[in-house]
């Protein structure tokens, strides 16, 4: 008897064993699951957010885009940084075509005349421009500097070395056409600038001297690549009325050589017609702005 209830614990306890193992398995895989579950809703999540926030900056670019015509599709000189200025400089100047938005902005026609201006780059380049946006360091004098002949020139004019050679080299041919060409400024120093336009002020104020003169480091005769001519006899304001003027429009280019300042420009360039004012720029350069009839800035703008 003894043995039967022996036997029959024996079995409820291996069944209770059974049991339990199979109660333990079961509640661990439903833990297993429900955490595999969890992982799975949480990324779910996460890539709904990246997902509904990506298309939104995407939407934002493309609407921004949308309203700048999709000019980034048709001109090289698009730049993505700039796209908020564009907008806001097409808002306040309707009458403009979306290219010259583009183009005025990239010069910086928005932003402030000599308080937001920037470093110039490309120092001692043919490239390199200086305006009311872009300045020289009092320090900054070019690499290279060289006399010009005193057959071309007042004395002591000073240019870099390949403006030098070009400058004299168109000279020369324009006196082949019995033409005079003769340099009254080139190379001025930070300081020398500093006398020149301080004079202007108190001439004439500020803001006139301001259509005219550079401001000390905002003046390109500082790059060592700029001139002011005459024929020796008519003074240079009047340089236009002369046979030089009309020989320099058709040849300076080719020499490498551009008018600075040109008639209908001075927004671009912030200063009023200097028709005495080149500058040399290479010719490949004084080329394509004399093709393209376009000024030194606009060139830049687009690069
Ligand atoms: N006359 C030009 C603008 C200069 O002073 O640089
Ligand atoms: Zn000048």
């Amino acid at each position: 008897m003894a043995k039967v209830i022996k036997r029959k614990l024996k079995i409820k306890w291996k069944n209770f064993i059974i049991f339990t193992l199979i109660i333990l398995f079961v509640i661990l895989t439903i833990i297993k699951c429900s955490q595999i579950v969890l992982i799975k809703i949480k990324n779910a999540i996460d890539h709904n957010i990246e997902e509904k926030e990506e298309p939104k900056t995407k939407k934002t670019e493309k609407s921004k885009l949308d309203q700048l015509d999709n000019i980034d599709k048709k001109i090289s000189y698009f730049r993505k940084e700039n796209i908020d200025r564009y907008i806001a400089y097409k808002e306040e100047n309707r009458e403009l075509d979306i290219k010259k938005v583009i183009i005025n902005v990239n010069i910086g026609l928005d932003k402030k005349v000599y308080e937001d201006a920037v470093p110039a780059t490309n120092l001692n380049k043919n490239n390199i421009l200086v305006n009311k946006y872009n300045y020289l360091d009092d320090k900054y004098v070019p690499k290279n500097l060289e006399k010009v002949s005193t057959v071309y020139a007042l004395s002591n004019m000073k240019l870099v070395e390949k403006a030098k050679e070009a400058y004299e080299e168109m000279a020369k041919d324009a006196s082949k056409n019995k033409l005079k060409l003769v340099i009254l400024s080139s190379y001025r120093s930070y300081d020398y600038q500093v006398d020149l336009y301080n004079r202007y002020a108190k001439k004439d104020g500020k803001d006139k001297a301001d259509t005219y003169s550079g401001r000390p480091g905002f003046s390109e005769h500082q790059t060592g690549l700029a001139i002011d001519i005459y024929n020796g006899k008519t003074p240079y304001t009047k340089f236009e009325s002369t046979k030089e003027f009309d020989w320099m429009q058709d040849n300076a280019y080719k020499y490498g050589f551009i008018l600075r300042f040109p008639k209908g420009k001075e927004l671009e360039t912030g200063y009023q017609y200097e028709s005495w004012h080149y500058r040399y720029v290479g010719n490949d350069i004084a080329k394509e702005i004399h093709n393209k009839d376009i000024c030194f800035e606009e060139y830049m703008a687009m690069q």
